[in-house]
């Protein structure tokens, strides 16, 4: 990843959850930034955030001039999205979309680095590229080694989903919610969730449409069928938001078309980059959300074949959403770009 000159790179929404998150990558990252633009909302207008031994200040989206800068990283939104991705990107921009606009689009890449490296190699012709959603990502990343040497038949996921997934709101609700169960006072709205997070487990995540799916359960399947290529993968999924700040967590159940072994299970996995197995559930335990250490990697334990059915597996795959399921997955899109020459030329 060498660009032959530095970049100029704004970042969208950088005052939310995910933005805040990659400014802090950016800043340890490789990338050579020329010039950094943290943009968001009025309300926002005029903070000041440290990046690499200067100060920014953030500036609202709506009162910038010119918008011509190498990479615009987008995380403010669907709404956002679809007015101002269509704008970079006519103004040369590539840009890297964290919401669930284009993700669908044909001519739009939906990247995983470590998955899919390959259809980055060009630049897309709309010049944007989607970053997947968050239980995607982490989910992709695990089952591929297992998908591409084994034939799959199914998946079945449930998901742990915390509150951050909600962004700043969320996170603010489960906190606010909480102390107020705790104090005995009058709880805050529960919104962005349907009903207060506080002490409790919500079998909804987005919206729910007519065959009773939500639209997180709808984005994990149809998004892992792009990423994995697999266009007639069948998995189904339910999606549930549990009071945890942050990392999602999923228990992951494969079918396979013959028996598997756990032994090649544990080769394969081990061999996957950025993949962390805990092969040994009794010496190495599994990973929490609260408690994982390696937030750049997907975790993965409680490996087990079914006893009754050989080609069922289980698995239990921990990541940080914010890091693995955003703002991480984005940067290293940027970086894949700039391997590739599609930026930074
Ligand atoms: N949270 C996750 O785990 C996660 C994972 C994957 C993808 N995503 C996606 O990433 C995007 C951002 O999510 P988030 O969780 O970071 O949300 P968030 O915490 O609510 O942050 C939203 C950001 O967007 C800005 N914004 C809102 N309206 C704006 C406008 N009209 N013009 C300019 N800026 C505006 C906000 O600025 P102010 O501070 O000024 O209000 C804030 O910086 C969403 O599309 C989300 O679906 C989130």
């Amino acid at each position: 990843m060498n660009p032959t000159r530095a970049l100029n790179i704004s970042i969208v929404g950088a005052t939310g959850a995910v933005g805040a998150e990659l400014t802090k990558l950016l800043e340890v990252s490789p990338i050579p930034v020329n010039r950094l633009r943290l943009l968001a909302s009025r309300n926002s207008a005029g903070r000041q955030v440290r990046f690499r031994d200067e100060i920014c200040f953030v500036e609202a989206l709506d009162e910038i001039g010119d918008l011509e800068t190498d990479i615009a990283f987008l995380c403010a939104g669907g709404p956002v999205s679809i007015e101002w991705g269509p704008r970079f990107a006519a103004q040369g921009a590539l840009v890297i979309d964290n919401s669930s606009t284009f993700r669908m689009n044909p001519d739009v890449p939906l990247v995983v680095p470590q998955v899919n490296p390959s259809v980055l190699s060009d630049r897309p012709r709309p010049g944007i590229v989607a970053n997947p959603n968050c239980s995607t990502i982490q989910l992709v990343r695990a089952v591929r080694p297992l998908a591409t040497a084994l034939d799959v038949h199914q998946i079945i996921v449930t998901t742990y989903q915390a509150a951050s997934g909600g962004g700043r709101m969320g996170r603010g609700q489960l906190w606010n919610g909480t102390r107020a169960v705790l104090e005995g006072s009058s709880e805050p709205p529960a919104a962005p969730f349907p009903v207060s997070l506080a002490f409790n487990v919500i079998p909804q995540v987005g919206e729910i449409d007519l065959e009773g799916v939500t639209l997180e359960e709808r984005k994990l399947a149809q998004e892992s069928r792009k990423i994995l290529a697999m266009p007639d993968l069948r998995l189904t999924s339910t999606c549930v938001r549990v009071p945890v700040e942050n990392g999602h967590s999923e228990a992951v159940y494969l079918e396979f078309e013959k028996p598997v072994r756990l032994e090649q299970v544990h080769q394969l996995l081990a061999q996957e980059a950025g993949v962390r197995l805990y092969a040994d559930g009794i010496r190495e335990g599994y990973p929490t959300p609260r408690f994982i250490t390696n937030p750049e990697d997907v975790h993965v334990a409680r490996v087990r074949v079914n006893r009754q059915n050989p080609r069922g597996l289980w698995l239990w795959v921990v990541a940080d959403n914010l890091q693995v399921g955003a703002a991480l997955n984005a940067l290293l899109i940027a970086q894949l770009a700039i391997a590739n020459r599609v930026i930074g030329k």
